[in-house]
This record gives structure tokens, C-alpha cells and sequence, in this order.
């Protein structure tokens, strides 16, 4: 599996976190996120990570910033992209199981490391399930593609 890192100033610490844990899991990525706590804009860094998963260059984007919203926020204005803004793990599973989400959004300044990697781990490593899930998500491409004619 290939995963893009990103996030702005306020996620740097918890990149490291999520790094960890895709290097346990011998999963490859690149880091595209600021690599300075100058104060960055969250659009900048979530934007151009998005468009590289929803081109198929990445299986799936792991977005940081202070809360996770900005990050979140903007992954889900690319077409294509299912951004989960997870605080819990449950959520984290939900998120793929039902929602096949391609996008992880967490917030540094929200939950603790420890947490992120259970996040992280429990989100890459469950499959969706399908089926009538797979129904919901057509509706939402759908409406993307019918925004895009428009
Ligand atoms: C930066 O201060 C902060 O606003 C940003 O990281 C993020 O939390 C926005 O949603």
C-alpha cells in the first residue's frame, strides 16, 4: 500500500506518530507536509495531497493538522476523495468498513499519540465491507460526476 502524509505547522509532531506505524507495517509514503512550525495554510498542503490519491498515485492519504477540520474540509472538495475526520477507533473502522474512506484526517491538538497509532493501525488495516455500502458511495460519485457535467 502507498500512503501520502501531509499537514500543516500544527501536525508535525503527530506525522512522526503516523509514520511509525506505517514503517511497522512495511507500507511505503511520502511526507509532503510543512516542515516547519512557521505558520502554514492547511489548504496548501491538503489540496495537492488529495488530487495525488484520487489519481490513483496513492492508495490512501493520512492528513494532519491542529484539529483536523481544515484538513478535512478541504480533501473532501477533490472529487473522489472520502476524507474521515477520526478521533476514536471505532471511528476509525467505521470509516472503512462503511464508508471506504481514503482520506484519514486526525488532530494533533485533539487526541494523544498513543491514540493516533491505534487509529492509524486499525484504519489501514480493515478492508470494506461492500455491498449496500458500496451503493451509498456510488450516490455520492455520482453527484460528483453530475456536478462536474454541470
Ligand atoms: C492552525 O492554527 C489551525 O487552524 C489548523 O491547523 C487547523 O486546526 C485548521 O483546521
Amino acid at each position: 500500500m502507498r500512503v501520502i502524509i501531509t499537514g500543516d505547522h500544527a501536525g508535525m509532531t503527530l506525522r512522526n506518530e503516523v509514520k511509525a506505524v506505517l514503517e511497522e507495517l512495511g507500507y511505503e509514503y511520502e511526507d509532503t507536509g510543512a516542515d516547519c512550525t512557521c505558520s502554514v495554510d492547511y489548504p496548501d498542503y491538503a489540496l495537492p495531497a488529495a488530487k495525488r490519491v484520487a489519481s490513483g498515485e496513492f492508495d490512501r492519504g493520512i492528513f494532519i493538522c491542529g484539529t483536523g477540520i481544515g484538513m478535512s474540509i478541504s480533501a473532501n472538495k477533490v472529487k473522489g476523495i472520502r476524507c474521515a475526520l477520526v478521533q476514536d477507533v471505532y471511528s476509525a473502522k467505521m470509516s472503512r468498513l462503511h464508508n471506504d474512506a481514503n482520506v484519514l484526517a486526525m488532530g494533533e491538538r485533539v487526541i494523544g499519540p498513543g491514540l493516533a497509532r491505534e487509529i492509524v493501525y486499525t484504519w489501514l488495516t480493515t478492508e470494506f465491507e461492500g455491498d449496500r455500502h458500496k451503493r451509498r458511495i456510488d450516490k455520492i460519485a455520482k453527484y460528483e460526476e453530475e456536478q462536474a457535467d454541470e
